[in-house]
């Protein structure tokens, strides 16, 4: 695709990193383009995904350090991840591929002041968050414009390997509701071209 939506938002993810560079999961990591911009603030990143042949291409990229990835296999529904032990906690498109409860276990794996940043995909519920996924179409449709001119420009679009995608998205109603629920204290923001960021700080009072 010209213009990814969900790359679009990495600045916006990285203004939110604790400060001191830690360490950080990047959850269902694709082909690790987050991940590599994990390592270049310095955070040593691990990143996971349940797809073989998508660790294999992000492994294959390598890293700009200076942080280290390490890429691994496992699906985070079932894998055991250390409690207390990451200060970042990133899942980018990929929670609506778990069950949304998959997030109490990443909140146990945060050291009191981690962070969790789930950017997401959700229907809308309310007139205003309506009024927001029909406002991205005409700028969406202009940004596609500009990247695809920009990639013609520099000799095409740079192919990597199609990431899974899943069809099926709750609404804002029920990631607000279960937000609230699971992470207390957290913040559902819906954002221009059909994404959703929950920001979730650990407290660390269980
Ligand atoms: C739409 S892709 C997003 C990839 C990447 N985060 C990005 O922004 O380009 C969703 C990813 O989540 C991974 N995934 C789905 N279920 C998973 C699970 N249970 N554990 C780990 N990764 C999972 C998929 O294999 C896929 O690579």
């Amino acid at each position: 695709m010209p213009f990814n939506h969900n790359d679009h938002y990495h600045p916006l993810l990285l203004d939110l990193l604790p400060p001191g560079p830690g360490i950080a999961l990047d959850v269902g990591c694709g082909t690790g383009r987050f991940a590599r911009r994990l390592a270049a603030t310095g955070m040593a990143v691990e990143a996971v995904d349940v797809s073989a042949a998508m660790v294999e291409a992000a492994a294959g990229l390598g890293s700009p350090g200076p942080g280290e990835i390490v890429y691994r296999r496992a699906d985070v529904t079932t894998d055991t991840l250390p409690e207390a032990h990451y200060d970042y906690i990133s899942c980018l498109a990929s929670l609506h591929h778990m069950p949304f409860g998959t997030v109490a276990k990443l909140r146990r794996a945060l050291v009191p002041g981690g962070v969790l940043v789930v950017l997401g995909l959700a229907r809308p519920s309310t007139p205003a968050d309506w009024a927001l996924a029909l406002a991205a179409v005409p700028v969406n449709a202009l940004a596609r414009l500009v990247v695809y001119a920009g990639e013609r420009l520099n000799g095409g679009p740079d192919e990597g390997p199609k990431a899974p995608i899943a069809d099926d998205y709750p609404t804002l109603a029920e990631l607000r509701r279960e937000s609230a629920r699971l992470l207390p204290g957290s913040t559902v923001r819906p954002l221009l071209f059909w994404r959703t960021l929950i920001t979730y700080r650990e407290q660390g009072d269980g």
